[in-house]
């Protein structure tokens, strides 16, 4: 199912071996070896992300929430998007998803437009929505009971997805019995069983302590490089912006507009202690001001 799991056990022993006797990343090492047994990384789960002068409006009375917006991804790509509240951020990753319509522009995902909501693009909020009555292996395997799959293909990727989030001591528990970090990890499960191509997020982590928002972040965007697929999403912490994105989008004003498409080309993983990340913060947060301030100026 997953990249790794395109490596025999001996195989990631190997590249595990190898890469204390080298400098090279591991994650690159894997990256490697899948490449030699001829499986394209690209090809696996990521997708091309094309949006041109959008523009929307909820209603006809309603002032516009975002104008002429542009933006686009490469597969596998992860995009974090940093605005001021009400400026479209929650508006435009629900356009992304096929989850609204009502815009002018096009939305373009692997160069067809959006028209309708796809399994495969998962959306994941500050809640994290499980049935609290079930275990973490059933909420975790409710999108594939409900595509009809067997009970043993279920188990098998359930059990690999729980893995993934790091949750094995926990998948017989019920998830009312979990804290809040481990119920987003559970949903963050539930959405890999579906092998996504794309996981949006709005501000899913902004209701936990900084610990395990932390280690959120990282094991979130070391998975969507295992696994291939895009990452959008949305927040107001910048810190949190520095160490998931690949690309940073500053959009500001109301209606809200893209103001900075800003590269984050930094090695993981990343800390924020570390000397490369806090300077990216700082360059970060000084365009974030002038993006806001150059608008307010202009008005
Ligand atoms: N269903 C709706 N009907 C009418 N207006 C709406 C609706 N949802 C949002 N809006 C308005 O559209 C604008 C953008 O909202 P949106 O939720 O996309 O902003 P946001 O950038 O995600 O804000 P926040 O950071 O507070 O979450 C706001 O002015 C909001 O009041
Ligand atoms: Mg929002």
């Amino acid at each position: 199912m997953y990249g790794v799991t395109l490596l025999t056990k001996q195989e990631v022993i190997k590249v595990t071996i190898n890469s204390l006797l080298s400098t090279e990343p591991v994650a690159s090492q894997i990256e490697t070896t899948i490449l030699k047994k001829g499986i394209h990384m690209a090809d696996r789960n990521g997708v091309e992300i094309n949006v041109k002068n959008l523009t929307h409006r909820y209603t006809s009375k309603t002032p516009l929430t975002f104008d002429n917006v542009d933006m686009q991804a490469e597969p596998g790509e992860s995009l974090v998007i940093i605005g001021r509240s009400g400026c479209g951020k929650s508006t435009l990753l629900h356009i992304i998803a096929g989850l609204l319509g009502g815009y002018n522009g096009t939305v373009q995902i692997n160069n067809k437009d959006v028209k309708e909501a796809s399994s495969k693009w998962i959306m994941m909020f500050q809640a994290p929505h499980l049935f609290p009555w079930m275990t973490v292996e059933q909420n975790v395997g409710t999108g594939l009971r409900f595509a009809g799959w067997s009970k043993d293909r279920i188990r098998e990727r359930v059990n690999e997805a729980i893995s993934l989030v790091h949750m094995e001591e926990n998948a017989k528990k019920n998830t009312q019995d979990l804290s809040g970090g481990q119920q987003q990890r559970v949903a963050l499960a539930r959405s890999l069983v579906m092998e996504p191509e794309m996981l949006l997020l709005d501000e899913p982590f902004s209701a936990l302590d900084a610990f395990t928002r932390a280690s959120l972040q990282k094991d979130v965007r070391a998975i969507s490089k295992q696994l291939g697929f895009n990452i959008v999403m949305v927040t107001h912490d910048i810190d949190e912006a520095v160490i998931m994105a690949d690309r940073t989008l500053i959009m500001a004003g109301s209606p809200g507009k893209m103001m900075h498409d800003l590269r984050v080309d930094l090695p993981d993983p990343r800390n924020r202690e570390d000397k490369d990340v806090r300077a990216k913060r700082l360059e970060l947060m000084e365009t974030f001001n002038q993006a806001a301030g150059s608008l307010a100026g202009g008005h």
